[in-house]
């Protein structure tokens, strides 16, 4: 592929703001996102995310900057951007009294579609999803399946340009895994994917980049790794302690240990717990061990080795967690 190719834009975003009074949902965003990526929005509730989303897709007017879709203007090319975009709003939108099928196939004809090609098309988009063939109405679809039938809808109509606001919150871990699986598929089609996540696991492993943002405003961005080693180590040790005075000493112990990169303190399913971020491996380990967790320490519950993750970078940014 001709490097310029992969260079060209299909999103630019320049200090977009959108303020609700006093909030200010979005507060100057500025990012690109290049033609073909699967661009992630990770943010904890609240951050700003949809807020941006309704602004690219044109639906909501921003308060200040703009931003282009295929370089056009979301403030004066609205008609156009439409025509190019396809969304997956956060609340599902389907007809409830509709079949899968009719629910795309309406979607197609809305778009100028004729009815022929648009049945061919939804049923084929439907099989691929796995709920093809299907005789109920929408409204008695399981949360997995609505939510495969909205992407359905989103992506009927070829658009160069996929928004994705939290695809899989609220569905248990198997519906989730198969959304993620449509996501991976449509990454080997030839379109842009902006995915808006406060799911750290789903922004690490679906996406090309992945940009934070905390009270509207993006606070890092990069490739998951990228972020991963700019902001955190290689693994974090975590342990939960029955008292305080535990964590505090085994705190103390760990400070003067050089290649424990930095801890912090959380409550984990209501447990003073000690996240120890460090470089290096197994023997790092093994030393971290012997030399924190010298005095005698009372009681332990529960530890766990672990590789670093995009949580960690976003505790060591904010000071506090993704689901706080
Ligand atoms: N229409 C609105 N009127 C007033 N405040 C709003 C409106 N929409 C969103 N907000 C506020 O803007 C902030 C960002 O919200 P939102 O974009 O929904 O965040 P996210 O999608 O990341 O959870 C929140 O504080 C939210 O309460
Ligand atoms: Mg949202």
């Amino acid at each position: 592929m001709l490097e310029t190719q992969f260079n060209e834009l299909a999103i630019e975003i320049k200090e977009l703001k959108k303020h609700f009074k006093e909030v200010k949902a979005v507060d100057g965003v500025s990012m690109k996102i290049k033609k073909g990526e699967l661009f992630s929005i990770l943010g904890p509730n609240g951050a700003g995310k949809t807020t941006l989303v309704r602004m690219l897709t044109t639906v909501l007017t921003p308060t200040a900057g703009d931003a282009y879709i295929n370089g056009q203007s979301i403030l004066t090319e609205k008609n156009e951007i439409v025509k190019q975009i396809g969304v997956c709003p956060q609340a599902i939108t389907i007809y409830d009294v509709l079949h899968a099928e009719e629910n795309v196939e309406f979607v197609a004809v809305m778009h100028g579609m004729p009815y022929k090609v648009a049945k061919e098309k939804a049923r084929k988009l439907l099989e691929d999803f796995g709920i093809a063939g299907r005789k109920d109405w929408a409204k008695r679809f399981s949360g997995g399946m609505k939510r495969r039938l909205n992407l359905a809808m989103a992506l009927i109509s070829d658009p160069d340009i996929l928004f994705l606001d939290e695809p899989s919150a609220g569905l248990d871990p198997q519906a989730r895994r198969l959304v993620w699986d449509v996501i991976r598929d449509l990454k080997k089609r030839d379109i842009t994917i902006i995915l808006m996540t406060h799911d750290m696991v789903e922004a690490d492993s679906l996406s090309d980049r992945v940009a934070i943002i905390d009270q509207g405003k993006i606070i890092a961005q990069g490739t998951p790794a990228e972020l991963k080693e700019r902001y955190g180590s290689d693994n974090v040790l975590e342990v939960s302690f029955v008292e305080q005075k535990d964590l505090d000493i085994v705190k103390t112990h760990i400070k003067d240990i050089p290649f424990a990169v930095s801890t912090s303190e959380v409550q984990k399913k209501g447990r003073k717990t000690l996240l120890i971020a460090f470089q290096g491996g197994l023997k790092n380990l093994v030393k971290l061990l012997q030399q924190g967790f010298v005095e005698n320490i009372d009681e332990v519950k529960n530890m766990k080795f672990r590789q670093n993750s995009l949580e960690d970078v976003f505790l060591n940014i904010t000071g506090r967690r993704l689901r706080d």
